[in-house]
This record gives structure tokens, sequence and C-alpha cells, in this order.
């Protein structure tokens, strides 16, 4: 028995959504390594290509022969006919996916509640919400005909708790929540997995997506801690895949060692 075995891996094929940046960039990276096989989903192809080089030199560095093939696909996880027309865009090699990871997703603003913008509202629900129950439901089809599969959704700190100014970004993540809880329990007779990460605090564009593109304010979330990065939440995603088949993580919340909740945090005094 190793401390972390991620051989079960070899040769799978990952689809993994908002894969251009911060946690779905790192989490495909550390798949490549995995030996694994990716479909890299998300609006921006440029910042996709990038992922997908990286990709390449971490498969090529791991040494492993299984996997190593990358296909960027230009998606946006909201445009329901896209979604429903993805195949067309994927290549055959890689048209039978084993782990879907629902990544994809972002918050607008802190604006209380009367003072929200529609558009911001139904972007979020439609990218959030829609957009990954959308890709489920492709997905869960193929996964209960083949009677294996496993669906890790990217929930939050904000899945469990609300916080002022996180009205609509934290509606969005409890319905993740309700969502993926309702699934693992229809899916309790079959071998097909079910996973939330809950991450806390990771420093990735969230917090600039957030802003608008202010960077001292995203800087600023950050102040006197150490946030996650990426890559600590792709350990998390990638050791819940690479867990025994009779093993389900059904949940894991991750912080940094000083967040206690969405709203307590030790800062150091600068
Ligand atoms: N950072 C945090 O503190 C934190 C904490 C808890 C949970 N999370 C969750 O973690 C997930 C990843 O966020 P992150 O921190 O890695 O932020 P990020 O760096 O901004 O990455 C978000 C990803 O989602 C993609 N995306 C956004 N809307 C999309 C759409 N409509 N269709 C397809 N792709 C879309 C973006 O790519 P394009 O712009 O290229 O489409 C990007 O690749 C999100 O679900 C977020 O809610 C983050």
């Amino acid at each position: 028995m190793s401390v972390f075995n991620a051989s079960r891996l070899l040769g799978k094929t990952v689809l993994i959504t908002g894969a251009s940046s911060g946690i779905g960039a790192a989490t495909a990276v550390l798949f490549a390594k995995a030996g694994t096989n990716i479909l890299l989903l998300a609006r921006r192809e440029d910042a996709l290509k990038t992922v997908q080089q990286a990709c390449v030199a971490a498969h090529k560095e791991s040494g492993l022969k299984e996997g190593g093939q990358f296909a960027p696909i230009q998606l946006d996880v909201s445009d329901k006919a896209a979604v429903s027309a993805l195949w067309s865009k994927v290549p055959s090699a890689l048209r039978n996916v084993d782990i879907l990871v629902n990544n994809a997703g972002y918050v607008i603003g802190k604006d209380h509640v009367g003072d929200i913008d529609d558009s911001i509202i139904e972007g979020m629900f439609a990218t959030n919400v829609f957009g990954l129950i959308s890709m489920t439901q492709l997905l869960v089809r193929d996964f209960k005909a083949k009677k294996s599969g496993h669906i890790i959704n990217i929930g939050s700190i904000a899945s469990r708790e609300p916080y002022v100014g996180g009205s609509i970004y934290t509606a969005t993540k409890h319905a993740v929540n309700a969502f993926t809880a309702s699934m693992m329990r229809e899916l309790v007779n079959t071998p097909i997995r079910v996973t939330e990460i809950q991450p806390g605090m990771v420093e990735t564009e969230f917090s600039i997506v957030r802003f608008l593109g202010d960077t001292s304010a995203a800087k600023s979330v950050y102040a006197g801690l150490q946030p996650l990065t990426g890559e600590d939440i792709a350990e998390e995603i990638v050791w819940a895949a690479s867990r025994p088949p009779h093993v389900n993580i059904a949940e894991t919340l991750i912080f940094p060692v000083n967040q206690a909740s969405a709203v307590i945090s030790y800062r150091a005094p600068s």
C-alpha cells in the first residue's frame, strides 16, 4: 500500500471545465503527471493552449507511457446548445470520459441584495449552477450506461456558509451542494462516485474576476495570510479521483491554516 497511489488513474480520460486558469489549470497539470488524457474546457482558447502545453511538459517529465493526450476545447458552459454539441468537438480517442471535474465558476462584486445587477445574477447562476448541471446531465448518462465514472464538483466554503456581500455566489454554491448531494443519493446503487470539493481562500484569478480586474482589491483579500494555491486544491481533486473504486470522498472542506470560516481568519499585522 502506498501513501498516495495515483496509479489507478493511468490511461483514464478526465474532462475539466474552467481549465484555463487557477484550480482547473493546476488540476489539469497534476492529472497529466498522473498519466491521464484530458479534455480542457473554458472560454479562453489561448489560455487553454498554454495549459495544454504545461500538460504536455508535465506528462513528459513523468516518463509515463499512459495518457498524454490533451485537447483544448473552447466552450462556455452556460451556453446550453454548445454543451449539447460538445461531442462534435471532442477527438474520438477521448470520447470515453472517466472523470468529470465541474470547476468552471466565478463571482462578480460584493453588492447587497437590492443593488445587484440582473445580468450579474443571471450570469453567475448560468455558469455556476446551470452550466454545472448541463455538463453533469451530459456525462452522467454515459456513466450510467457504462456503470462507471466519477463526478467531482467544485463547491466552496460558500456551499456551506452565507456571508454579507455574497448572497448570489453563496446561493449558487449552496445549489451546487444540494445538487451534488442529491445526485450522490440517486447513484447510491451504482459504482459511480460523486464528490464535492469545498475550498476556502485560494489565490487564483477568482478575486481579480470578482473585482473586475482591480488587482490591488484582489490582492487585499489575502493580505496578512498565506492563501491556498490552485495546486493545493488540485492535490485534493487528484487524491479523491485516485482512491480505490469502493471509496467515495463525498465532501472535503479545505482552508488555509489561518482561515476558520468564510469570514473568520487570522491576519498577521502589517
Ligand atoms: N479561488 C477561491 O478562493 C475559490 C474558493 C472556493 C471555490 N472556488 C471555486 O473554484 C472554481 C475555480 O475557480 P478559481 O479559483 O480557479 O478561479 P479562476 O482562476 O478565475 O478560474 C475560473 C475558471 O472558470 C472558467 N469559467 C468561468 N466561466 C466559465 C464559463 N461560463 N464557461 C466555461 N468556463 C468558465 C474560467 O475560464 P474562462 O474565463 O477562460 O472561461 C477559468 O478557467 C470556481 O468554481 C470557484 O467558484 C474558488
